[in-house]
């Protein structure tokens, strides 16, 4: 069924996460509840409290829509797979959550503890951030590879490539399915990650597929880190 809605909205031109626009909600009226919970403590202005608090409330209201979004995106794109970033994000989201429902129970008061409200928002802010810069670590870290000897590798995943992909991947795309080229694979995002579909690969939606699974015997695991090597340096390019 999720794959089916990914289907849909590729067909319609959309072929991005849909975790990271929706998590602007929850983010911004963190910020929001953040800002005028200070201003009301720091000016004394008891009439920016109900901002604050409805800003709260879509908080954590909204914050389940983006989890729910996060996991069909994790699923889609990154096949579930237990990656430091995603162990962090499930984590921290259910603590982003208790964090806005103690901070909702303090707003319920009608003489709220400001400064307690302060902090807890503050610990919420930060939390978010955390989510944040895990989702970045997440989409950008493919960017971020270990500096190896880097010519002699290359040129070794180069020809690994051309001996065992190429025929069916010529220039890093993929004949078979346009949309599915190596060179552009969410797979490319961890080497641990690309072994293991290069073992033992599948079609997206599970059923089998034509490419064939590699075992060690026929292909080394150094040779298939110099095969990732080139793919995410050389092929990506361009
Ligand atoms: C016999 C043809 C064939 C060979 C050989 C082959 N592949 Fe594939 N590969 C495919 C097909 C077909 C797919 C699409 C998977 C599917 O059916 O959904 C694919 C998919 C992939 C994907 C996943 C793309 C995605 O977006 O999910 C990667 C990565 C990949 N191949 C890498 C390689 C590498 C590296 C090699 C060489 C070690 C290789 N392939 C050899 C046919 C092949």
């Amino acid at each position: 069924m999720i794959e089916s809605l990914y289907a849909f909205l590729g067909e319609m031109g959309y072929t991005h996460p849909l975790h990271a626009p929706m998590t602007h909600l929850p983010l911004g009226m963190i910020l929001g509840a953040f800002i005028f919970a200070l201003l009301a403590r720091l000016l004394g202005r008891s009439s920016l409290a109900p901002t604050a608090r409805h800003c709260t409330g879509l908080a954590f209201i909204s914050l389940f829509p983006t989890a729910g979004l996060g996991i069909m995106d994790w699923l889609h794109f990154y096949g579930g797979a237990w990656l430091f970033p995603i162990r962090m994000k499930i984590l921290l989201a259910p603590t982003l959550g208790v964090i806005l429902l103690i901070c909702l129970l303090l707003e319920r008061r009608v003489n709220v503890m400001r400064r307690t409200l302060v902090f807890f928002l503050t610990l919420g802010v930060v939390t978010s951030a955390g989510l944040g810069y895990f989702g970045g670590e997440l989409v950008f870290s493919r960017h971020k590879l270990p500096e190896l000897e880097s010519s002699k590798l290359e040129r070794e995943g180069a020809e690994a490539f051309a001996r065992m992909c190429a025929s069916c991947h010529p220039r890093g795309e993929n004949p078979f399915k346009p949309e599915l080229a190596p060179r552009n694979a969410p797979q490319l995002v961890d080497f641990e990650l690309f072994l293991s579909y290069i073992r033992n690969p599948s079609a997206r939606d599970g059923s089998n597929t034509v490419m064939p699974s590699f075992s060690e015997d026929r292909l080394p695991e150094a040779e298939v880190r110099a095969i990732y090597r080139y793919l995410v340096r050389e092929a990506k390019g361009r």
